[in-house]
């Protein structure tokens, strides 16, 4: 299977899948990393560990309509069966999302349905919740919705900051992210109205 990974940015949870990737050998390639910014570092990564990269900067085009559409174009230049959104910062159109449904997942730094949206270690902390975490869900249009296919929690500590929060989120991350993508790869996720379904077999 082909993966293609979005990364805006640090791209630590892209690392994280690469590896488990290749040292779990998984029945999958990361075909390519493509980036909204041509600055991302993760790119440094990709390119270090022979992966093919490409940038299209949403700067470039004037309406998300555009810059959906040319990003498309990239993506399925690589004949992609799973998309996978690491850290990946803009808003996707409907007809985008819609042409992945099913093949799109993205990791959320919060246990959804709380906290949608940014600044989210903060949120937690603000709300007073004894609980946080990631969660591995489909894309759908609705922003940071779509089935879950798995949720990793870590306590809220006392004297806890958005830093210290989301570095123990982060080490979650870390592992959640490679777990999710792998049982796709492997054929193991079904979305039965509108809940995913995890095979306990590789089929
Ligand atoms: C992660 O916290 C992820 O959950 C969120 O953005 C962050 C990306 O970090 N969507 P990285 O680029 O993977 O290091």
């Amino acid at each position: 299977k082909n993966i293609v990974i979005l990364i805006s940015g640090r791209g630590s949870n892209m690392e994280a899948v690469v590896h488990a990737a290749r040292s779990e050998q998984w029945p999958a390639r990361i075909a390519a990393v493509i980036s909204n910014k041509a600055d991302a570092k993760g790119l440094e990564f990709a390119q270090a560990h022979g992966i093919p990269t490409a940038v299209v900067p949403n700067k470039d085009y004037a309406t998300r309509a555009e810059f959906d559409a040319a990003l498309q174009e990239a993506i399925d230049s690589f004949s992609p069966d799973l998309v996978v959104l690491a850290g990946f910062m803009r808003i996707l159109t409907a007809p985008f999302v819609e042409h992945y449904e099913g093949r799109m997942l993205n990791i959320h730094p919060s246990l959804l349905p709380l906290f949608p949206g940014l600044h989210t270690h903060q949120a937690a902390i603000d709300s007073g919740v004894a609980e946080h975490g990631a969660t591995v869900h489909f894309v759908t249009a609705q922003l940071d919705h779509g089935p879950v296919v798995a949720q990793a929690k870590v306590p809220v500590l006392p004297g806890d900051t958005e830093d210290t929060l989301s570095a123990r989120v982060l080490v979650e991350e870390h592992k959640l992210y490679p777990y999710a993508i792998r049982l796709f790869v492997e054929d193991r996720l079904s979305i039965v109205g509108g809940d995913v379904r995890i095979a306990d077999t590789v089929n």
